[in-house]
């Protein structure tokens, strides 16, 4: 297959209208001065494999994939990256010349990237942290923190046995709180993610006490809408370091860009202005 001369590439879900996706890559295609576009596709499921075949005969490079699709891609990807693997979903697909399709997950390296850059001198290596949540986000981070040597995962989730799944899957380096303990462990935290949807709009609230958090605790939340959560307000009221979730939705977004548009784009503050715009 032959590169095409109008590189396209977009994200599959359904549903798909309030994904913030387009925004972003269209702002770097436009930044970059590159020619090409980025689309919402809202595909059903039963119609997934279909259509992902037939993207790249009509000039698709790639797309991202998003809710419910991220594990059903997987069955007919050719080639997977250890990560996405590990994490059992993929996010990022690369169509390649030779008409192989490749599936990557980029949210945990979203999700440290985001940190990395809103905290520098964080090591992950230096303390234990606190995942609220076991949901899909909740692995994909816990592979991420495990990765980069985070010694203990303290992982607090309401439905007990998820956590204990993970714990299956992920090993030693697990320790589960009852979510109504999770208070309990603030004070051990060097980092506490909110990987749960509680505090997005329209969510009920995350009502964890954080009375136990030292003041220099990292606490960030994967939800961005809104930016600050009801939680990360707490948290900062507390004198933590508070990043917000809108970073790890733009980080991720950085290899699929790389590798379909062949330019390594900045995640900056004319970024974020173009993606709550
Ligand atoms: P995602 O892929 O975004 O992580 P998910 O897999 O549906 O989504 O996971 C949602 C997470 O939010 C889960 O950890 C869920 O807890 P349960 O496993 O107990 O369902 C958590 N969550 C959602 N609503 C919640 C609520 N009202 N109270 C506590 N946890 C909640």
């Amino acid at each position: 297959m032959m590169r095409p001369a109008v590189p396209l590439a977009g994200v599959i879900g359904n549903p798909i209208g309030h994904s913030r996706s387009p925004l972003m890559h269209r702002h770097w295609l436009r930044r970059y001065g590159i020619r090409g576009d980025y689309v919402p596709l809202q595909v059903a499921e039963g119609d997934l494999e279909t259509v992902v075949r037939a993207l790249p005969r009509m000039g698709f490079v790639g797309t991202n994939v998003t809710l419910p699709h991220k594990a059903a891609v997987m069955r007919f990807t050719d080639h997977l990256s250890d990560r996405a693997i590990l994490i059992g979903a993929v996010n990022t697909l690369i169509f390649r010349e030779d008409g192989t399709i490749y599936g990557d997950n980029t949210d945990g390296y979203g999700f440290m990237a985001n940190v990395r850059q809103a905290v520098p001198d964080w090591d992950p290596k230096a303390g234990p942290a606190v995942v609220l949540g076991a949901g899909g986000a909740a692995r994909a981070i816990i592979v991420a923190l495990a990765d980069a040597g985070v010694p203990t995962i303290l992982l607090s989730n309401r439905t007990r046995a998820k956590s204990e799944a993970l714990k299956a899957e992920f090993g030693q380096r697990i320790k589960i709180v009852d979510w109504v303990q999770a208070g309990n462990v603030m004070e051990d935290a060097a980092i506490v993610i909110n990987t749960t949807s509680l505090g997005m709009t329209g969510q009920p609230e995350l009502r964890v006490p954080l009375d136990g958090l030292q003041p220099n605790t990292i606490v960030t939340d994967i939800v961005y809408a809104p930016l600050q959560t009801l939680f990360l307000q707490r948290a900062a009221a507390m004198g933590c370091v508070t990043v917000d979730g809108l970073g790890m939705l733009l980080h991720q977004g950085v290899p699929g860009f790389e590798r379909w548009f062949g330019k390594r784009p900045e995640v900056d503050d004319a970024l974020r202005a173009a993606v709550l715009s």
